[in-house]
């Protein structure tokens, strides 16, 4: 299996490349990721040492022709999978236009350049944003209309149109995944869970928004990468498939759990200014992904905190090599408007 995985350095991609690579001894995979803020070389520096014949570093932009275009020919690759993104929802109502550059158009270039390569099979990796907000009841199916709220959702659901539009046009081989929040190693400080440990551990507050009774389904990073790797192996051309981790909680509920689990006290919770077009609560149906895939996540809410927080605590390093001068600086930005 010859791979192009696209924003390898990233929170998702770097789980599934460690896992990938450590499972299949067949695996060859080349990491194309453009290393914005929110790409660390340091999360798959170990890859390098441990697979020097099966893994390769390309530093670039996924919408550039020229370089993907070099990339698929020049290692013979037979599969994509397309996890690079702008990917948080605070930063796509900041400045929208770079979720569009990327999202949409960087999309559309690869997979118009794995077209004429005659790639076997393109995996996106989507999100269940693109479904917009659900009421106290019910959960997203693969057949929920498209109704995404944020800039960040728009771009995400204009690029799963695109796919779609290529399966049908072009009988393009790709495979469409739309997961629930994910949480774990590598996930950078700026999503709710490794922002909130960040800050418990350095006694700072922990901004919660609007009344902290939104609901996310969570689920542990390594079975979204199973539920990749099972959409890449055993997916069929053209559908989509959804995951989650059934584990679905208020973020009061998620913040409580953190502080407790670090020992700290409830007096850091701040209730801050709600997030604009803030979707409601999202859950997951994925008994297609069960049915088809036999996908089903093994990490309930409790064991997947435990070992996200123990990970954190082993990897200080990675944590501060991620706190740039512009990180710090957006991040203050963001809260000063919303204390
Ligand atoms: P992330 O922000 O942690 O990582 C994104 C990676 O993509 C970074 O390494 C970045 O450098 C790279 N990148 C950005 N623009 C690029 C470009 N133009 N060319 C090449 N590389 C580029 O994101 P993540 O949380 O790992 O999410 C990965 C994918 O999964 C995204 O497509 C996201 O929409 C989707 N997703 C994420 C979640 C979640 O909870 N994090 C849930 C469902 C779906
Ligand atoms: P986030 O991790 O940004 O993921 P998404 O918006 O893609 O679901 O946020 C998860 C939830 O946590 C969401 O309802 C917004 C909320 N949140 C806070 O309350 N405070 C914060 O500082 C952040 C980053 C998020």
């Amino acid at each position: 299996m010859r791979l192009l995985v696209t924003g390898g350095c990233g929170f998702i991609g770097a789980n599934f490349l460690h896992h990938l690579l450590g499972t299949h001894d067949n695996a060859f995979v080349v990491n194309l990721d453009k290393l914005t803020y929110a790409g660390n070389p340091l999360s798959v520096k170990a890859l390098e040492d441990r697979y020097p014949e099966r893994y390769v570093f390309a530093h670039g932009d996924i919408g550039d022709q020229d370089l993907v275009m070099g990339l698929l020919e020049g290692h013979q690759i037979e599969a994509v999978v397309n996890f690079a993104a702008e990917s948080h929802v605070d930063r796509s109502i900041s400045d929208p236009a770079p979720f569009v550059t990327t999202n949409v158009m960087g999309t559309q270039v690869l997979l118009e350049c794995a077209r004429q390569h005659k790639i076997e099979r393109f995996v996106h990796i989507s999100t269940d944003e693109v479904y917009g907000s659900l009421g106290p009841e019910g959960a997203f199916s693969e057949t929920t209309p498209l109704a995404p709220n944020s800039p960040y959702s728009a771009s995400k659901a204009s690029a799963d149109l695109l796919c779609r539009a290529y399966f049908k046009t072009y009988n393009f081989p790709v495979l469409v995944t739309r997961c629930s929040n994910n949480y774990g190693p590598y996930q950078f400080p700026e999503k709710l869970i490794p922002l909130m440990i960040q800050k418990a551990g350095a006694n700072e507050p922990l901004p919660v928004y609007g009344d902290g009774q939104h609901v996310r389904d969570w689920i542990y990073v390594l079975d979204h990468c199973r539920g990749v790797e099972l959409t890449l192996t055993k997916g069929k051309e053209g559908k989509v498939y959804n995951f989650g981790g059934a584990s679905e909680l208020p973020n009061i509920e998620v913040v409580k759990t953190i502080l407790t689990a670090l020992g700290k006290d409830e007096s850091l919770i701040r209730y801050v200014k709600d997030r604009p077009g803030h979707d409601r609560r999202y859950a997951m149906d994925y008994s297609l992904a069960e049915k088809e895939l036999g996908f089903v996540p093994e990490f309930d809410f409790s064991r997947g905190i435990a070992e996200t927080i123990a990970w954190y605590e082993a990897n200080q390093d990675w944590m501060e090599s991620v706190q740039s001068g512009a990180y710090r600086e957006f991040m203050s930005r963001w809260y000063k408007e919303r204390v």
